[in-house]
């Protein structure tokens, strides 16, 4: 059966997404928002069909990723701005790889922006939206009953497989891909998988030759051209999943 889903009533409002409930008590509707926030939505703003990006480029690799055997909570793109989902619990954990410095860590460690790292480089936050997302380290995920031991090696493992198919995408598309921010859920039997989204709100990606940031820095930076930065993801991905 090829039935639409029909939209029931909000779930969850979050800073970049929203989240309805459908007739199905094992499916939801993500919704993308054109809303911007940055430093823990103490700059806010509006991107110009942001949502219809993110919510485009976001498909577009969630079914590439589950080409390559990596489950995620995505089932189908439902129109420009919706599409539906396994509904799973969200680990409050964020899941950061990072591959060049940049960003916190290139702040926290003094360090300049673009250093290409002989290892990867993984970093959990808690997600807390009053405590800023703090970075927080295995043993604080276990005390915070987010996640045993055993789970956060098979989180890792996921995480790291991921960087190495996207690492792969970007290439091809002519980017480096700086680092990436992940979440996951899990499913009513247990089984973890790749949730929320991957889009250049959640990663830096930066043009191979040139190094321009087409992501979500040219936001919070002030950078200009943030609109066709995303645009210019999606085309470039379009063209090589071709
Ligand atoms: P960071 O350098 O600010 O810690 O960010 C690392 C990566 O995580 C970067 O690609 C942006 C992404 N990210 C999010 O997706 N959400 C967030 O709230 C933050 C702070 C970063
Ligand atoms: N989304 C985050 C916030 O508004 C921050 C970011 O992506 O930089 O807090």
């Amino acid at each position: 059966m090829n039935s639409q889903p029909s939209k029931k009533e909000m779930l969850y409002e979050g800073k970049a997404k929203k989240i309805y409930l459908t007739d199905n008590p094992e499916e939801v509707i993500v919704y993308f928002k054109d809303d911007a926030t940055a430093f823990n939505a103490q700059k806010r703003g509006q991107v110009e069909k942001k949502g219809e990006m993110n919510n485009a480029i976001t498909t577009l690799i969630f079914n590439y990723l589950k080409e390559k055997g990596i489950q995620t909570h995505f089932i189908k793109q439902l129109n420009e701005r919706e599409q539906l989902v396994q509904k799973v619990s969200i680990i409050p954990l964020e899941f950061v790889v990072r591959n060049y410095s940049a960003g916190s860590m290139a702040q926290r460690l003094g360090v300049e922006e673009g250093i290409k790292s002989p290892v990867t480089i993984f970093d959990i936050c808690y997600k807390k939206d009053e405590l800023g997302d703090p970075l927080i380290n295995d043993h604080h995920a276990v005390f915070l009953g987010a996640a045993t031991y055993d789970e956060l090696k098979k989180m890792y493992q996921l995480t790291a497989e991921i960087n190495e198919v996207l690492k792969e995408l970007f290439d091809k598309m002519n980017i480096i891909l700086v680092d990436f921010k992940i979440e996951l859920g899990k499913t009513s039997d247990g089984t973890i998988v790749l949730a929320d989204e991957i889009s250049p709100d959640t990663c830096r990606l930066w043009d191979k030759d040139t190094l321009k940031k087409l992501d979500k820095d040219r936001f919070r930076r002030d950078l200009g051209e943030v609109s066709e930065a995303y645009v210019e993801i999606y085309e470039r991905l379009k063209k090589v999943l071709n």
